[in-house]
């Protein structure tokens, strides 16, 4: 992969308070975070043209609530073509985590993941949504 130099102009202040931000994600130097930037903002460009996206959902809920595992299951059953794969920790005696691989129209997979997020019970959920694609290199 053939790398690009360009210049970049900032007011100082605000490169001053990008060093900070830097800093505390950790990044290595500017180039990785701003390549980082550029993605993240491309990665929205896809979800808001509803291209195909990968979503990684996690739900947290007590799985004693009446019927709830079973309403979790059936809804991925009705959506198996977008369910790629799930993964189910016993974290505790009452609480369950359950990680769901999602793909699909980027609208798709955010009504599934918001149906499973809505669902009576669950106490936490949070979709996160990457790319398939092509152009992130
Ligand atoms: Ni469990």
């Amino acid at each position: 992969m053939k790398l690009i130099r360009f210049g970049v102009s900032i007011p100082e202040d605000l490169c001053r308070r990008f060093d900070a931000h830097i800093a505390r994600k950790n990044y290595p130097n500017r180039s990785e975070s701003i390549r980082d930037l550029i993605r993240n903002e491309l990665i929205e460009e896809e979800i808001k043209q509803n291209t195909e996206v990968v979503g990684v959902l996690h739900l947290l809920y007590d799985h004693h609530k009446r019927e709830l595992s079973d309403r979790l299951t059936d809804l991925q059953h009705e959506n198996r073509h977008l369910v790629l794969s799930s993964m189910h920790i016993h974290l505790d005696h009452d609480n369950c985590i359950e990680v769901i691989l999602i793909r699909g129209k980027a609208q798709e997979v955010k009504n599934l993941a918001n149906s499973l997020i809505a669902t009576k019970g669950v106490k936490h959920g949070r979709l996160n949504i990457t790319s398939t694609g092509t152009n992130l290199a």
